[in-house]
């Protein structure tokens, strides 16, 4: 049987650079679903769709095909078959994929493709819903979070370095609204599964969390 691990946290929480790497290590598929609902996004801009009208983006969803490959180990995207991976990582990319994933058309549309991906593979999968809704009997579960400065202040950075202009005022204030928007939607919403482990990265380095989820995987395959 395949072995699935899921990662659930907040924007910002530091999720896909740290799957990657415990990927890395077990050799495991890294599954990044945010990227999908990313793709769906970007077609609505693209094409006007009005992310605010629940029937505008279902009916959309009709016209969309989202699928995954890999290159040299990295996940790309493809929207309508066009590999859109140089164009999610935008924040109102991002927005729009937090405000159009509370829809159930588009949450449906991707949930097939995410338990298909984990079932004759071993994966981490990060997103919201994976340890409660898409791989409910994933044999580990982390729910990855960290506060929202320390979350604002990494997005801050990580933003200045790419050369975009920015406040860190206006990034917290987009985390906390996509934080409230991703835990309070009627399906699959952000929150910690009773089974998962909860690590808070507030305090921790990158490679701390990543051992910290090696030693509970090596536990579970013992
Ligand atoms: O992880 P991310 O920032 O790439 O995700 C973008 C948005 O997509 C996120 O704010 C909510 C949505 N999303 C979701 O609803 N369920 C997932 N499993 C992954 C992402």
């Amino acid at each position: 049987m395949a072995f699935n691990i899921a990662i659930d946290g907040p924007a910002g929480a530091g999720k896909s650079t740290i799957a990657k790497k415990v990927a890395k290590e077990l050799s495991y598929i890294y599954v990044d679903t945010g990227a999908m609902f990313r793709a769906m996004a970007l077609y609505c801009i693209r094409n006007g769709v009005d992310r605010e009208k629940e029937q505008e983006v279902s009916k959309a969803c009709e016209e969309i095909t989202v699928s995954i490959s890999y290159e040299n180990g990295e996940q790309q995207v493809l929207l309508n078959g066009e590999n859109v991976n140089g164009f999610i990582r935008t924040e109102e990319v991002g927005n729009t994929a937090s405000t159009i994933s509370v829809y159930g058309k588009v949450r449906t549309k991707l949930l097939e493709l995410q338990r298909k991906l984990a079932e004759t593979q071993d994966v981490i999968m990060d997103g919201r819903d994976i340890g409660t809704c898409v791989l409910p009997n994933a044999q580990v579960k982390i729910y990855l979070t960290a506060s929202v400065e320390t979350r604002g202040k990494r997005r801050f950075l990580e933003l200045q370095e790419k050369g975009q202009a920015c406040s860190l005022e206006e990034i917290c204030a987009d985390i906390k609204d996509r934080d409230y928007r991703d835990m309070h939607r009627e399906i699959a919403p952000l929150k910690q599964a009773e089974d998962a482990i909860l690590v808070d990265s507030s305090n921790m380095t990158i490679d701390e969390v990543v051992a910290e989820i090696l030693k509970l995987v090596k536990e579970k395959q013992q």
